[in-house]
């Protein structure tokens, strides 16, 4: 048979063999320290490395699961169409759960150590005021996929959002309700006062109010880590509104609507950014039917990247897609977008991180994109320029177990 040298070869021929392989499965220390998630490509070693820091724990996690799905979607579709002229991105996720310290956390882990080119987070208004400074002082571009707050690009020049304000968004919810029901008089408002989002909402909420003539009977404040609304929602029912108006978030958010009604309110309600999710039908149930909510994205929107991009997730997700997902491949697609064309005019590998960190700014604020929240550009804070806003009236099914969003036209 084989003699012992032979035998000696082969063994070690497939001990180098193994080690070989061993090797070309070793992650970088960058690579191996955060989630990284893998694209269309499959090829990471010298993909653009892209930061994404959302709440993917915490209550918070209700709004960061989608945009997580949302910017994998975008990773493995650009991937798919080249990456960033020839080369592929690489989404590095880091959880910021649902504080500012998790988000300042998570905002240094990919500048200093995943050595991110820029990032896409985070979910809430609340982190961003406390992150984005750092990003800012760093020189790292951060797109905002959901800070709609007042104020956000206004925070640095390295800060921008694809994410509308609510002062541009919320009073369509509002044009809307009056349009359903014209005998509304009497508006209680309600929100959480320890979110920065949810009072930044209140006041366009609350101002649009008074410039349509309605009455302001009274405002509830609560906290968005309540779960007992009931001296709340008894104050604002014994104002006699015919219109409830809520900010908050998600968790806090459905359980304040499902006391509501479970206390015998029958009038309309409008519910603010933070509950924009189906995430909230298992919080409120049957409850959660008729809630009016203003969008900054439609599913149907007509341009190819909204097909591909609909398609992508309700192939995986059986499902239409929600706002926070659409804005979330929108963050990433501006960053690939900008990237190549940084790229067209100075290749990206003659570039220091640093240099390629403020150069990529420039071009992001220059550019203008045909996105799934249709064409968009920036203005010179970042401020994001968008002309589409929709309306949508929650839909559940008689056992309360399933639901949709139904656009109004
Ligand atoms: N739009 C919400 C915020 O800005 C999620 O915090």
């Amino acid at each position: 048979m084989f003699s012992r040298r032979i035998v000696t070869k082969l063994l070690l021929s497939l001990f180098t063999f193994s080690l070989i392989v061993a090797c070309a499965q070793t992650n970088t220390p960058d690579q191996a320290a955060s989630t990284g998630s893998s694209g269309g490509s499959g090829a990471t070693g010298n993909a653009i490395p892209i930061g994404v820091a959302v709440a993917q724990t915490s209550n918070v996690a209700l709004l960061g699961q989608e945009q997580v799905l949302g910017a994998k979607i975008a990773e493995t579709y650009f991937n798919d169409q080249g990456g960033v002229n020839g080369t592929p991105i690489r989404l590095v996720l880091q959880d910021t759960a649902g504080d500012e310290q998790g988000t300042i956390n998570a905002f240094n882990a990919l500048i200093t150590q995943d050595k991110v080119v820029g990032i896409v987070g985070p979910t809430l208004s609340q982190q961003a005021f406390a992150a984005d400074p750092v990003a800012d002082r760093a020189k790292v571009p951060v797109l905002a996929p959901s800070n709609t707050a007042k104020g956000i690009p206004q925070i640095g020049e390295y800060i921008a959002r694809v994410s509308a304000p609510v002062a541009v968004v919320a009073p369509n919810a509002l044009k809307t309700a009056l349009t359903i029901n014209p005998n509304i008089k009497n508006v209680a408002v309600l929100f959480a006062q320890n979110d920065a989002f949810s009072k930044s909402e209140t006041e366009t909420f609350q101002n649009a109010v008074k410039e349509a003539n309605l009455n302001l009977t009274t405002v509830q404040k609560f906290q968005t880590t309540d779960t007992d609304f009931q001296t709340q929602a008894t104050n604002a029912i014994n104002t006699n509104p015919e219109l409830v108006i809520i900010s908050g978030l998600a968790a806090d958010g459905g359980n304040l609507v499902k006391q509501l009604r479970d206390l015998g309110y029958q009038g309309s309600i409008i519910g603010g950014n933070g509950l924009n999710t189906s995430n909230i039908f298992p919080v409120c149930k049957k409850d959660c039917d008729g809630i009016l909510i203003a969008q900054a994205y439609s599913p149907e929107l007509d341009n190819p990247i909204n097909k591909a991009f609909r398609e992508a997730y309700k192939s995986q997700n059986q499902k239409e897609p929600p706002q926070f997902s659409a804005q979330a491949f929108t963050g990433v697609q501006v960053f690939v977008e900008a990237l190549k064309s940084l790229d067209n005019k100075t290749k990206l590998n003659t570039l220091s991180l640093e240099q390629l960190r403020s150069e990529l700014n420039k071009e992001i604020l220059a550019g203008n994109y045909e996105t799934p929240i249709g064409s968009i550009a920036f203005d010179p804070e970042g401020e994001i320029q968008q002309s589409q806003f929709y309306v949508a009236q929650i839909k559940m099914d008689a056992d309360g177990n399933n639901g949709r969003f139904e656009f109004l036209k």
